[in-house]
């Protein structure tokens, strides 16, 4: 039986009943003999079956839920697409949630209501989902006190629904393969992805030059001088770089002893280019859809490794402490103006189109958040 809840929140009107709630108002309202605290009826992006994200995805109303004493309802402020969501809609993410689900990974929000256990959050408290989560796009989520992590409330929220999926992978990424020193240089392609952005910047502050790659594509030359304004050493067009000896391009940066790749095809093929004898490649993406090719050459005369990169396998392991840590570092690295990436902030009510966007389908844009 549920404990009597307390409401410290906004005034919220404690039921009598208790309706479970799925997915659609068509389906049963049951009702519970005892009182239950509940969250206030909820906007959602769901989807009940995986497909193409445009088509399988709709936004309904969510009847209220239960908040149970260890429980807050988070009023959530934002919450990105990122490729990850869509492939998780499309079915193709190994680690998904059930359908139906509603979609969204990370996100922030303010404490609305916390249940009558709840002694470290209050009301109007700025938390973020740490990690593993899920459901994040709708307007208010419901979850244990125990996935919550309280931020500052000067983060600019953009920032703080976005600082894990991609921030957090760049910071993986540079110390977990190759031990890389200041005056060291790193080689990626997908150099404007939010991960590619942030990689410029963690490996500038460690004095690490980065060669980058770019796709050819309208607003190239932009995209060049905002990478080196972020502090990018070396900004290269992969036609640039359809020429036998790539090095010779690089004007006293040392050979990349890690490349990263979250293109593949072609593109990888050029990263593999850059690194020196005994180099690693780590792929942590596909944007292309195409696979990664290597010569044999490249094996046996530069005696390359291929690695990949996974977030959530990393998160899995038991480094919640950590992670909260390091997503601390990567926010108070945003305060102090040290990381920065390109966002466009799009209302709730314009879902399809942000997801448009996401999709590639309106050219190259940038990362979308949707503002609740
Ligand atoms: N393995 C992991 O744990 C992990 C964690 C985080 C992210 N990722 C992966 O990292 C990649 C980047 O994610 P993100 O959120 O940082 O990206 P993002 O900010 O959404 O940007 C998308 C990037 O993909 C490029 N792109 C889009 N379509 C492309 C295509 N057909 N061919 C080549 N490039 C294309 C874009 O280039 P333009 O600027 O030219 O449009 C842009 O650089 C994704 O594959 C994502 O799944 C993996």
């Amino acid at each position: 039986m549920a404990a009597a809840a307390i409401v410290r929140g906004p005034s919220q009107q404690v039921s009598r009943i208790w309706r479970f709630a799925k997915f659609s108002n068509r389906q049963s309202v049951g009702i519970r003999a005892y009182s239950a605290l509940m969250s206030p009826p909820s906007k959602a992006v769901v989807y009940e079956h995986h497909g193409a994200p445009d088509s399988v995805t709709r936004v309904i109303e969510r009847l209220p839920e239960e908040i149970k004493e260890n429980d807050l309802c988070v009023k959530m402020l934002a919450s990105p697409i990122n490729p990850s969501d869509i492939n998780r809609i499309e079915g193709v993410y190994p680690i998904r949630p059930q359908v139906p689900a509603v979609g969204g990974y990370e996100g922030v929000g303010e404490v609305y209501i916390v249940g009558s256990a709840v002694r470290d959050f209050a009301p109007g408290d700025r938390v973020i989902l740490s990690p593993p989560s899920s459901g994040t796009w709708q307007t208010f989520v419901v979850k244990e006190q125990s996935v919550w992590h309280k931020i500052s409330k000067d983060t600019p929220i953009e920032y703080a629904a976005t600082i894990i999926v991609n921030p957090l992978s760049a910071l993986r990424m540079l110390e977990d393969f190759v031990s890389l020193n200041s005056g060291d240089s790193i080689v990626q392609n997908g150099a404007t992805s939010t991960v590619g952005q942030c990689i410029v910047q963690l490996a500038q502050l460690r004095g690490i030059h980065s060669i980058n790659i770019i796709r050819d594509r309208p607003g190239s030359d932009e995209a060049k001088e905002t990478l080196k304004k972020l502090g990018a050493a070396e900004v290269f067009t992969e036609s640039q770089l359809n020429l036998k000896n790539v090095k010779s391009l690089l004007d006293g940066i040392p050979e990349p002893a890690v490349g990263f790749n979250c293109v593949g095809g072609d593109s990888a093929s050029l990263v593999l280019k850059f690194l020196r004898h005994g180099g690693t490649m780590v792929t942590y993406g596909g944007m292309s859809k195409k696979p990664v090719s290597v010569s044999t050459s490249s094996f046996i005369f530069k005696d390359l490794s291929l690695r990949g990169f996974w977030l959530q396998k990393w998160l899995g392991s038991d480094k919640a402490t950590e992670c909260r840590r390091m997503i601390d570092y990567l926010l108070s690295l945003v305060l102090e103006g040290k990381l920065k990436y390109e966002m466009e902030m799009t209302s709730f009510d314009d879902f399809h189109i942000a997801l448009d966007k996401a999709l590639g389908k309106l050219g190259s844009q940038p990362k979308q958040v949707i503002r609740f």
